[in-house]
């Protein structure tokens, strides 16, 4: 079959600017109510008006979502994939947490038989949820990063992963070396750093389970290996934040750690980041580093109230974060329900605009992704979610009240789910539509 442009119609928006940041929202989306999207060979060729693109229209096949929204793929700027089978682990904060539920989990992950099925169940909740980008924890076993690239590399997603680097604090059978985690890191970097769309980030798992001969050996894979991506935690906890000042006594502060070991970048993405101060702030925005802001985590652990506006305020990148399987759900939907929470806790808005920004472009921005994704503009990944804004008879009742697109988006991001996912491309693939049998139930 000859190749072919493919005009998906629909109700299009996509961001093109930070809402929070123009004079008037308007200037930063566009929203096309008789929309047209028209993709070919897994990029976008135009959006518009579709009685405005007729001769491109008139040269397609021609796929009619009608009343349905085309939005870009979600980003999901900091998940583990190997706690997807912990989710919902009862009752305790970060320290707990990792000794009593997580470590246990990430053992299983040295078999990779084990790893690739817990990863094709991973990437179709991500898809199945709109996600189709993230930025992905493995665990210290190279086998599951093997295994999540290869699952990841045949749906042809754009997927950041890493291996985690820990050489202290965890349980023996989690443990690698300053030189292990520096030869295995290297060889997966080169195995698969801009393999098609996939990206590598080297991944210390936090501060306080590396030495600092192992936070020294990541410096210096980021040295060599410049335009790979850092991923970490930081200043999520009180407790957390107390064991790195007794772990690091010369560092003034926990970023500190990190820029002191050359882990702050402009490609470097810290989860969390909840108690800063103001010179921890400084650094970040100085180092041009980004912050994964993971609201149904923090609320889950107990760990705090991110601030968004002192972040933006810095000139400091935020992107939004599941972090399951701290966080409660894969559902940027959901995640945003609850970045609204912790907003209103502060006595601040989150509008429904700057919330679909930060799920998309602001996400793409935040992982300097934003060349390739993040928005409809020509020659961008054709990456799209086509959602139903009544997922369910009650919220399609719902939204026949609203009057307002804002007033849409905004139901949608509060009462939203994966029942409103109706499809999912992937470079202009569908991988997922409603609907599809789950890799979870094959016996
Ligand atoms: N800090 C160190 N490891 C983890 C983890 O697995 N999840 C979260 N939320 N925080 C961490
Ligand atoms: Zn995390």
């Amino acid at each position: 079959a000859q190749a072919q442009k493919v005009a998906y119609l629909g109700q299009v928006l996509h961001f093109t600017g930070d809402p929070s940041q123009a004079t008037n929202p308007q200037d930063a989306y566009q929203y096309f109510e008789k929309g047209a999207l028209i993709v070919d060979k897994g990029k976008v060729v135009k959006v518009g008006i579709a009685s405005e693109l007729d001769a491109l229209i008139k040269q397609s096949k021609v796929i009619d979502y009608k009343d349905k929204l085309i939005i870009p793929g979600f980003i999901d700027t900091h998940i583990h994939y190997p706690q997807t089978e912990m989710i919902a682990a009862f009752g305790e904060q970060l320290l707990d947490w990792l000794k009593k539920y997580t470590f246990p989990a990430e053992k299983q992950f040295s078999d990779k038989a084990y790893a690739k099925d817990v990863s094709d169940i991973f990437l179709h909740q991500l898809l199945s949820n709109g996600t189709t980008t993230a930025l992905v924890f493995g665990t210290v076993h190279p086998e599951s990063v093997d295994a999540l690239f290869s699952q990841a590399k045949s749906l042809d997603m754009r997927l950041i992963a890493g291996k985690v680097m820990m050489d202290r604090n965890a349980p023996d059978y989690l443990l690698d070396t300053a030189k292990s985690s520096y030869d295995e890191t290297k060889a997966l970097i080169q195995k698969w750093h801009n393999k098609d769309r996939l990206l590598y980030a080297i991944t210390p798992r936090f501060a306080p389970t590396s030495t600092p001969e192992q936070l020294t050996a990541a410096g210096q894979l980021k040295e060599e290996f410049p335009d790979t991506w850092v991923h970490t935690h930081l200043s999520e906890n009180k407790g957390e934040i107390e064991w790195v000042k007794s772990l690091f006594p010369d560092r003034k502060s926990y970023t500190d750690v990190y820029d002191f070991y050359k882990l702050t970048s402009d490609k470097s993405i810290f989860a969390h980041s909840i108690h800063l101060d103001d010179d921890e702030v400084a650094t970040l925005a100085s180092t041009g580093s980004s912050i994964a802001f993971c609201p149904t985590s923090n609320l889950f652990l107990g760990s705090g109230l991110f601030k968004l506006s002192t972040m933006k305020e810095a000139g400091v990148r935020v992107g939004l974060g599941t972090d399951v399987g701290a966080g409660t759900s894969f559902s940027m939907l959901e995640t945003l329900n609850e970045a609204y929470k912790i907003i209103q806790l502060q006595n601040q808005k989150l509008s429904a605009f700057e919330g679909f920004y930060l799920a998309t472009l602001g996400g793409a921005k935040s992982l300097s992704l934003d060349q390739y994704i993040g928005n409809f503009e020509t020659g961008k990944e054709a990456d799209f979610v086509v959602i139903d804004w009544g997922g369910t008879p009650f919220q399609a009742y719902r939204q026949s009240k609203t009057t307002s697109l804002h007033e849409k988006l905004f139901v949608l991001m509060t009462i939203g789910d994966d029942r409103n996912i109706h499809a999912t491309y992937v470079m202009g693939k569908k991988q997922f539509e409603q609907g599809m049998a789950h890799p979870a139930t094959k016996s």
